[in-house]
Order: structure tokens, then sequence, then C-alpha cells
């Protein structure tokens, strides 16, 4: 299980909606999420439709009394989410246990207890760098850090490297750092400027997809929902649930059970090839084109393009191996085809595939040329 904390002393970068969504895009790849809300401002609460004056029992009790996370968390709209809320009466937790023991671990005991219900714990962690934040990150194994690339400061990112570097030496804790660009606007040359010094910068540690600007982000906030909710087709759909390949990426491989989507290879296939690779193609076709799409979590994988009037799986055969390899063959003349996959009800690009287009939808397609 990872614990992973969004953090960023600079206010409006976009924790929060990374927060939210990085949540529900996970949820929707089958993890099991709980959300804990560490900013008063209980913005993370409002994007799930939970009213923070109407709660009853909220982080600031996990904090203050030590009371078991499992006793305040909400079921929320999308399954596979839970939300440990918050509201305006944690504004008052540094004040309330100042003089308290361990104060900076409170939020690490709690999720110790419960940690074995998720299989990710994403905490929203408010503008500033005071308990609360240092809390989560004491509490998190990884942390991510939105970049605002249209508003950025190597300053204030500079400084919250710092603190984290001070973090890992005092608690002798070590925070695995990444970070996640976000409003950015390709259309700006300063925006594309920034963004590359950032990733020469911070090879290595930086996702690389960036969040795009997106007003779909913006408006499914006011109407309490992620954007996976609100608007499938839209760029911020797309680009956190990139974001979330990414971070399916990263999982350990020792996780129990846990693989990722990866496509090994996408490769024009005789019947040699096949045999080879273990695809029976005998007997339905002389050759084709395999595409391979690894994911033991997903439960139907269909794959549509250009080749099949994007009509899922049509023309399609599918293998499905015990290791939860989607194995899909379909006869295809040469010629340039635009294509998806659509899995479990998502569309999605081909993860194993770097050529993508604009769709002119706001989204894109993966591109194969088949010579
Ligand atoms: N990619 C995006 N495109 C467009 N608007 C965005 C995007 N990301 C965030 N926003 C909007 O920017 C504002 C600030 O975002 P958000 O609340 O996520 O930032 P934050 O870092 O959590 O802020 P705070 O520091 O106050 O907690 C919100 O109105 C949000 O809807
Ligand atoms: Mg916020």
């Amino acid at each position: 299980m990872r614990i992973i904390a969004i953090a960023n002393q600079k206010g409006g970068c976009g924790k929060t909606t990374t927060a939210i969504n990085l949540s529900a895009s996970l949820a929707k790849r089958n993890r099991t999420v709980l959300l804990i809300d560490m900013d008063p401002q209980g913005h993370s609460t409002l994007g799930y439709n939970v009213r923070p004056e109407e709660i009853g029992l909220s982080i600031y009790h996990v904090l203050k009394e030590g009371i078991s996370l499992d006793n305040i968390v909400l079921n929320t709209a999308v399954n596979n989410v839970k939300l440990a809320p918050a509201n305006i009466f944690l504004s008052a937790i540094e004040q309330d246990i100042a003089g308290a023991s361990e104060k900076e671990k409170r939020l690490y005991h709690a999720v110790n207890v419960s940690k074995k219900n998720y299989d990710y714990i994403i905490i929203d962690c408010p503008p500033n760098l005071g308990l609360l934040s240092i809390n989560a990150l004491r509490a998190a194994g990884e942390v991510i850090i939105p970049l605002d690339v249209s508003f950025f400061s190597l300053h204030g990112l500079g400084k919250l490297l710092e603190t984290i570097e001070i973090l890992n030496r005092r608690s002798g804790h070590k925070v695995e750092t990444y970070l996640l660009p976000t409003m950015y606007n390709r259309r700006s040359r300063f925006a594309r400027e920034i963004l590359e010094e950032v990733k020469s910068h911070f090879k290595g540690i930086i996702f690389s997809t960036p969040i795009r600007v997106c007003t779909k982000l913006r408006e499914s906030v006011s109407f309490g929902c992620p954007v996976s909710e609100y608007a499938t087709n839209s760029i911020g759909h797309w680009d956190y649930s990139a974001a979330v390949d990414e971070v399916l990426l990263q999982e350990d491989p020792s996780m129990e059970n846990r693989s990722v989507a990866v496509l090994s290879s996408s490769i024009n296939i005789t019947p040699k090839i096949a045999s080879e690779r273990g695809v029976a193609t005998s007997g339905f076709m002389d050759s084709g084109f395999l595409f391979i799409y690894k994911d033991p979590r997903a439960i139907e994988v269909k794959i549509a393009g250009d080749f099949n009037n994007w009509v899922p799986d049509k023309g399609v055969v599918t293998i499905r191996d015990e290791d939860g390899t989607w194995k899909k063959i379909i006869k295809i003349s040469p010629g340039a085809y635009q294509y998806k996959f659509f899995i479990d009800g998502e569309w999605k690009e081909d993860p194993g595939n770097p050529n993508i287009v604009d769709n002119k939808m706001g989204s894109c397609n993966s591109l194969i040329v088949i010579d």
C-alpha cells in the first residue's frame, strides 16, 4: 500500500484538484483509496460533495483525541474512494495540541492502524508547512508536489524540497518526492520554456505528463465531484488518468497481486511470431496485428480504432492470459490508424505506444503505421 501526501506551501497550485482526481482515477483502476483532507478549508471534502459545516467527526478529532480514522471516514459517490473530511475546526489544532507529545506523529499513528483497508491513502495538505503538513509528510511514504507552471517560482519549490530534506533527516524517514506540473498551457511559450527548465532540473522525479489547464476541472469541483464523474471527455480527465498511469508504473512489483497496465509491445504478427509468443492465431486468421495490454485488475479490455470503425472489439480476436495480459489480434492492411483501448468503460491511449495524435475532441489517440 502507498501513502502519498500532496503538498506545496504555495496556495492555489492544484493540490486539492490533484488529490480529488488522483484518488478518483486510482479508484477507476480498481484501487481502494482513502482521501484524507488535512486542510481546514475543507476543499477536498467539498470536492466530494460533503458540506464541511455539516460533518460531525472529522480529521480534527483523529488528531486531537486519537479516535480511529475508521470512525470518521465517509463513503463518496465514487466507488472505492472513502473520505476523511475536514472543516474549519482543524485550524485550531496547532493550538489545541501545542503542548502534547509526538504531535507531529498523530496522523502517522492513525494511518498505521487503518492502512490495511486501502491500496492508497492520499493526503491533501494546506498551503503552508505548519503542523498539519508536517503530520502529513511524516505519515506519507511519498509526496507529490504540484507545480503551477503558469506561475512558477523555483524559490518556493526549493523551500519545500529543503523542508522535505530536513524532515527526512530529522525523523529518519525517507519520503520519495515527485513533481507534477499543473495548469499547463501548451500554447504559451513561457509555460513551455518553464516546463522544459523544470524537467531538465528535476529529471527522474517529474511526471512526464503535465496537467493542462482545463475548465472542466474547475467546474467539476463546484459540482462536488471528480472530473471523471463530470466530464470523461475532457483534457483534465485524460491528464489525471495519465498521471495515474505513471503512479501505477511506480508501484512496487512486490505489492501483492498488483500489476500495472503496461503495454509490452504491439507487433505485426505472423503465424510464426504468434506461435513464439504463445498466441494461437491459426484457425482464425493467417496473420494480423497484435496489441498487448496488461492489467490483471481490468475486467474488460476492448480496442477500437480506424481499423474497425471505432466499434469496440469489432473484428478483434481476444485472448486473456492468466496473468492479466490481454492480447488483441486484428487483421489490418498497411496504412496509418488511430486507435484507443476501452478499459472497463474508459477510453485510454495505448500506454506502450509513444505515438499519439490530437483527436480534435480535446484528447489524444494512439497512432500506428503499418508498412
Ligand atoms: N488544471 C487546471 N485547470 C484549470 N483550473 C485548475 C486546474 N487545476 C486547478 N484549477 C483551479 O485552480 C484553483 C486552485 O486549485 P486547487 O484548489 O486545486 O489548488 P490548491 O493548491 O489546493 O489551493 P490551496 O493552496 O488553497 O489549497 C481552483 O479553482 C481549481 O479549480
Ligand atoms: Mg487545496
